[in-house]
Formats: structure tokens, C-alpha cells, sequence
């Protein structure tokens, strides 16, 4: 993030942290700033949606009932050095994921975020697009830098379903379900998809860009058929508007606490179990027929669960077992 981002975040910290003015000569201690200089980023805060008076012999007061949703806002809550720490926020983009792969390439640090109002050219799995209509939802992409092999990151995509069912679940007042590998949902309507892209050497992920697109305040009929029919949103479930920066706050804070623990251990079979114990705890097709589709081929059969590396298992017709470690489920 730009210095004056930091400082803003800064700022902000300190205009919260009291309930009444603060004066500019506190805010300018505390920053090692200029009096002018406050007052440039006072204004510049005011200009992304802060409301922030101002008052002769008093100072500055922020109000705390109206916080926008934006990059500062974001920053201000994550402790440093976590996910969501440094903030990339755009009002249009094509993807956050584009974008955040360009970042990863330049060297850009584990944790940081790319949130977008819109998305312009959304992406979704397997070569699909991601409807992003502004003002609604959220839409981010976290960068990771996981010292796994490449055949380890199907593990992370299970671990990214348990964090946005985790989060969701909190907002929505019931647990969703997770549909393989990591759709969510709200009984057959979509609420929530997940695509995570990754650079690679031979051996070696060099960085993985989780996107994460989840329905918050939008109108099903928003979107139009026939994808009206088949989606869903946290304020069409509960009748609620939800709040989208306190969204994206927890679901970086649940990130981070399921990835470390799976990075304590390395993401060995040991390490990784609370987290396919919890996956499970979403999954609602185990001994149910399932429908696969899988690089070009359907397969048919009653699914068994997944095993420790996340693969799907199906047991055929003929009593064969299958490891599915791609695709798209559905029921049969
Ligand atoms: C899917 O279910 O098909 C995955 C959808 C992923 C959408 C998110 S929105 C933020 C990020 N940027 C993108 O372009 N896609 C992901």
C-alpha cells in the first residue's frame, strides 16, 4: 500500500480509538505529520466515504455509525501482517484474481488482498465468469505464498470452502453446505464460489491467488434468468443487509487462523485432518448418487466422501472406487 495509505489507516486507528474530537495536534504527534498535512488526509478520508467533523479548538470526530466500505476501512482492522493488512481496493477491475496474479509476479507479500465494488470480467471455475454487479458483494482475492508441493494446493482449495462456510455460517445464522470442492450454499442456490489459481515451478508453488466472490446484499433477480433461479444472497436468506467490510473482516481473520494451523504442520495428513474434519461437517452429498463431470468424462455412482488429500471418491456402478481430483458434482 502508498505511504499516505498507511498513514490514512493510521489515522483512521486514532480517530477511533476515542469517542469524541481528537485534537489536529494529537493526530499530528501521533502521525509525525504536519497540521496541513492532517488536514490533506482528513479530506482525502472524507472523499472515500468517511463522515468526519471537524470543529475550531476541538479537532477532528469520526463517525463510527457510517464506515464506508474501502481499502483504509479494511487495513484499519487487520492486525500487522495479516491477511487483509495491505489492501489493493478498486472501484472497477476486470478481476481481483487477474490483478492479484500480477501482484504475486512482482513480489508482492503473503496476505495482502485485491477488493473490488465490480468486477468487469469476473472469473469463475473451469473457464466460466463470475456475475459482479457493483455495491453488493464481495469480491477478493488473497495472495498466499504456502511452501507446499503443487499436488498439496487441492488441500488449500478445501481449507478456503471451511473458511467462507466458517464466515457465512456467522452471518447467516445456520451453516451452509459445501458442495465439491468448494461451492457454497444455501440449500440448492449458489451463495458463494471460490477459484484459486496458482504460479508454479516443477516442484514448487511459488504463490497461490484465492479469489472469493460471495453474495451478500444482492436481489436474486438481480442477475435475470436462468441464473436467478439457481443463486442466492446472505440478505435474501435472512432479510438482513450485511454489513460488507465486517464480512470480509472475519472471513480474512478465519483464513488466517485455518491457514496457520495448516501451515504449522506443514499441510501434512496430521496437520491438515481438523480441516477435512470440518469440511466434512458441510458436505451434504456423502451417500448420496452423485453425478461427476471430469475432464470431458461424466461419471455416475453414490459418493463415499473425500479422502485426506481432498480427492472425491464415487464407488461406481460396477463396485469400482474412484478418485476424483477435478470436476463438477451434482446430484443424480
Ligand atoms: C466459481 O464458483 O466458479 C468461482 C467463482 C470465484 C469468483 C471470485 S470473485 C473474486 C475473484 N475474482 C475473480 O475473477 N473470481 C474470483
Amino acid at each position: 500500500m502508498r505511504e499516505e495509505g498507511d498513514r490514512e489507516v493510521r489515522l483512521i486507528r486514532l480517530l477511533k480509538r476515542s469517542e469524541g474530537f481528537v485534537s489536529g495536534e494529537e493526530l499530528k504527534q501521533g502521525l509525525g505529520i504536519t497540521r496541513s498535512a492532517v488536514w490533506k488526509h482528513i479530506e482525502a478520508l472524507r472523499a472515500s466515504g468517511y463522515a468526519i467533523d471537524a470543529a475550531p479548538r476541538k479537532g477532528y470526530r469520526l463517525d463510527t455509525a457510517m464506515l464506508p466500505f474501502n481499502g483504509v476501512e479494511l487495513a484499519s482492522r487487520a492486525a500487522p501482517g495479516a491477511i487483509g493488512a495491505r489492501v489493493r481496493f478498486f472501484k472497477e477491475i476486470d478481476s481481483t484474481n487477474t490483478e492479484a496474479f500480477t501482484l504475486g509476479r512482482m513480489g508482492e507479500p503473503e496476505g495482502t488482498v485485491v477488493v473490488a465494488e465490480r468486477q468487469r470480467a469476473g472469473k469463475g471455475r473451469i473457464g466460466r465468469s463470475w456475475e459482479s454487479p457493483p455495491g453488493v458483494n464481495l469480491y477478493t482475492s488473497i495472495l498466499l505464498r504456502p511452501a507446499v508441493l503443487p499436488m498439496d494446493a487441492q488441500k488449500l482449495t478445501l481449507l478456503i470452502a471451511v473458511a467462507v462456510a466458517e464466515t457465512v455460517s456467522g452471518f447467516l445464522g445456520c451453516r451452509p453446505s459445501v458442495k465439491w470442492p468448494n461451492d457454497i450454499l444455501v440449500g440448492p442456490r449458489k451463495l458463494a464460489g471460490i477459484l484459486l489459481e496458482m504460479e508454479c515451478e516443477a516442484d514448487r508453488v511459488k504463490f497461490v491467488v484465492v479469489g472469493i466472490g460471495v453474495n451478500l446484499n444482492m436481489k436474486r433477480n438481480l442477475l435475470g434468468e436462468p441464473l436467478s433461479s439457481v443463486v442466492t444472497s446472505i440478505m435474501e436468506e435472512t432479510g438482513k443487509e450485511v454489513s460488507r467490510v465486517e464480512f470480509a473482516t472475519e472471513l480474512y481473520s478465519s483464513v488466517r487462523k485455518w491457514y496457520d494451523l495448516a501451515t504449522k504442520s506443514g499441510f501434512d495428513a496430521e496437520g491438515f485432518a481438523p480441516v477435512i474434519e470440518a469440511w466434512r461437517g458441510y458436505f451434504a452429498s456423502e451417500g448420496k448418487p452423485v453425478r461427476v463431470r471430469s475432464f470431458g468424462r461424466t461419471i455416475e455412482g453414490v459418493c463415499e466422501g473425500i479422502d485426506p488429500d481432498g480427492a472425491l471418491l464415487v464407488r461406481s456402478p460396477s463396485g469400482e472406487r474412484l478418485r476424483v481430483i477435478s470436476g463438477d458434482v451434482e446430484p443424480a
